[in-house]
């Protein structure tokens, strides 16, 4: 894929932090944003939203994901990540397990996961760094799958 110049990381970023101000968290107080950049160029955003019934709760980068599907758009280069306790910041929000594989249906494995830190610290990582070895199989499995 084409690389990331460092303002689109930065511009990315900003809608991050801009997220937390959404979140829904009166269960964890833990706040997250997401910034996600489509193929297109569009940029969709995220946070997280939480629910009584805990299961149902929704990650920021998810949320933000599931708002571009909605949209028609399914190609995307990279997803911005913050996230700390009552929008304070200091330590990487990594992706939860689900959201690493729900991103990975419609992520290539050189697709860019941006982690961040404070507006100046971050680190880039690729989804096969972050979930290697992922269960993405060519072709057509489940229903229509011939057993
Ligand atoms: N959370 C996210 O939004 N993204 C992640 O990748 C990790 C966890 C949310 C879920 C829940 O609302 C809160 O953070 C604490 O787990």
């Amino acid at each position: 894929m084409d690389s990331l110049d460092k303002k689109t990381i930065e511009i990315l970023i900003d809608k991050a932090f801009d997220m937390l101000n959404f979140a829904y968290v009166p269960y964890s107080q833990y706040t997250v944003g997401a910034a996600l950049l489509a193929k297109n160029g569009k940029i969709y955003t995220g946070c997280n939203i939480e629910n009584v019934s805990f299961g149902g709760t929704n990650c920021a980068e998810r949320t933000a994901l599931f708002k571009a599907i909605s949209e028609g758009v399914k190609e995307f280069k990279a997803i911005a990540v913050v996230g700390g306790p009552q929008k304070k910041i200091t330590d990487w929000c990594t992706p939860c397990g689900i959201c690493r594989q729900v991103l990975r249906e419609f992520c290539d494995e050189d697709f860019i996961f941006i982690l961040v830190k404070s507006k100046t610290e971050y680190k880039l990582m690729t989804m096969k760094e972050i979930l290697p070895e992922s269960f993405k199989p060519d072709g057509e499995v489940g229903a229509t799958q011939k057993l």
